[in-house]
């Protein structure tokens, strides 16, 4: 299971995650650091991203340098709370297309229920970076996995800021393939299937919606 989860160690996405756990930080400060952590991820999950070499001439004299090859990507939000990883993601990966897919997680049930997906019509050709804040169950990511896998996408990576124990093995054993990227492992799921510590609901502290 290790070999495809990378958790960070960097001592500023650790601060920064220590910040958003604290309930009395504020929506604004929350959205912020919530992109913010996003854009530092994006620097991990995009190194294996291929290059290829060109001659240029610099003020001093010709050379080979490298340029990237041009792999295209997409990012593809599960809404809401994916949304607030978007403006970092954008920042570092310019050009980058952006999906959308919609899936809440009922209340009573814990299971997924999707509501909403627009993709870019070349998606299958392309790299796709899912993101979700929160790994609790594992269920809507496993089904936004699931659902891009049926339309023919067969590079995935999942990005998110909190996993639990829980939805890293549900994620490993339903999609093997897919890589986890999170800003932080924490320990467990409360009764109501919510991260501990965690950070409360990503969604409702994003749009200040509680
Ligand atoms: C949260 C979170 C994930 C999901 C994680 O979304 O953003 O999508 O729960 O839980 P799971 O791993 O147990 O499926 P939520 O359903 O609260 O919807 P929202 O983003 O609209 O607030
Ligand atoms: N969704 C959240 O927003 N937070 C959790 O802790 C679990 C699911």
């Amino acid at each position: 299971m290790d070999q495809n989860v990378f958790v960070f160690d960097h001592p500023l996405i650790r601060h920064k995650v220590s910040l958003l756990r604290d309930k009395n930080t504020g929506t604004k400060e929350f959205r912020e650091l919530v992109s913010e952590i996003a854009m530092l991820m994006a620097y991990e999950v995009t190194r294996d991203l291929p290059m290829k070499e060109v001659e240029i001439e610099t003020p001093v004299a010709p050379t080979k340098t490298e340029v990237l090859a041009g792999k295209q990507i997409a990012i593809v939000p599960i809404l809401r709370a994916g949304l607030g990883m978007v403006d970092g993601m954008v920042k570092l990966i310019p050009n980058v297309r952006v999906g959308h897919i919609g899936l809440y997680r009922d209340p009573v049930t814990v299971e997924p229920v999707e509501y909403y997906c627009k993709l870019p019509e070349d998606i299958t050709e392309r790299e796709v970076i899912l993101l979700d804040p929160m790994l609790a169950t594992g269920g809507s990511a496993s089904a936004a996995i699931g659902f891009l896998k049926k339309r023919g996408i067969q590079n995935i990576k999942f990005m998110c800021l909190i996993a639990a124990p829980e939805g890293i093995r549900r994620i490993t054993t339903d999609h093997p393939d897919v890589k986890i990227f999170c800003a932080a492992k924490d320990e467990k799921l409360n009764d109501h299937s919510y991260i501990v510590p965690g950070l409360g609901d990503a969604g409702d502290r994003l749009f200040g919606t509680n």
